[in-house]
């Protein structure tokens, strides 16, 4: 259970700080139903190899396994829908404009339609296609039409089209984590929902924050690789502690704010 005074020290600087950054995970969407990587029982990666599943070379050597798994994974971000923590976010950022950066490492689309659509994907977008390799010709690759269970290719030269998320071993998006860095350097508390802290380089996004300052509070229900890095650990979920922390209180009319 968290200390009542925790809960209101955290919330008190949220709703003071002139910058709040919020570093989001897997964890941030488990409770709309979009499974975690790495959770004991129901991680990704406790049942898939991310050798396979989540790298060119996986992909290389059976295309179609990669993407029949993708459109399964693509179904059911379509079919989850924002919970209360990608709703207390958002509408946190609204109420106070200028304030919020939202850095998610999450490939769902929760966060923008919750509405808050400017959030940096630190990982990629997992509804969006991009080909594999620039076009081996120098000129635009056209995707043929394809069976729903394998890629599409590019006629001419047999370009891939591969989702366009970020697979060990690839770079970050060209400008995402110069942006998310900015915003750790930035901010005066840095709220850290959902992640286990395992994949740099935005697990360091929390030291970078408190290193410059910033105060960094963790929400997870387990223990965490960066816990050292807070000055706050909440053990609770996404969807229960940030309505708590980042709410509206005159606007939900409630008063309390204990554990
Ligand atoms: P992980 O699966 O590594 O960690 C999920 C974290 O969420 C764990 O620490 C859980 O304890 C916590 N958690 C579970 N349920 C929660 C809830 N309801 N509320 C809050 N926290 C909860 O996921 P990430 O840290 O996001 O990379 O993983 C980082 C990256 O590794 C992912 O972006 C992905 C993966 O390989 C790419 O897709 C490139």
């Amino acid at each position: 259970m968290n200390a009542p005074t925790v809960i209101a020290e955290v919330r008190a600087l949220a709703h003071a700080a002139r910058r709040v950054c919020v570093l989001t995970g897997a964890g941030m969407s488990a409770e709309s139903g979009i499974p975690t990587f790495r959770d004991a029982m129901t991680g990704l990666w406790r049942r898939f190899d991310p050798e396979q599943l989540a790298s060119e070379a996986g992909y290389r050597a059976d295309p179609a396994r990669v993407w029949a798994w993708y459109a399964e994974r693509r179904d059911g971000v379509r079919a989850a829908v924002p919970n209360a923590g990608h709703v207390a976010i958002a509408e946190f950022g609204r109420r106070r404009p200028g304030v919020l950066t939202v850095v998610t490492q999450n490939v769902d689309d929760l966060h923008q339609r919750a509405g808050w659509p400017q959030t940096i994907r630190l990982h990629g977008d997992i509804l969006a296609d991009q080909w594999l390799q620039p076009c081996p010709r120098g000129r635009a690759c056209d995707p043929a039409d394809a069976p729903p269970d394998e890629p599409p290719a590019c006629a001419d030269c047999g370009n891939l089209v591969r989702p366009a998320v970020v697979w060990f071993g690839e770079m970050l998006p060209e400008g995402a984590i110069d942006a998310a860095e900015a915003a750790a350097r930035g901010c005066e508390l840095m709220l850290v929902v959902g992640t286990s802290g395992a994949v740099w380089p935005a697990a360091g996004l929390a030291g970078r924050a408190r290193r410059s300052g910033a105060k960094v509070a963790i929400v997870n229900p387990h223990p965490s690789e960066i816990d050292d890095e807070a000055h706050w650990v909440l053990r609770g979920t996404a969807a229960g502690l940030l309505p708590r922390l980042l709410g509206d209180l005159h606007r939900d009319g409630k008063g309390d704010i204990g554990a």
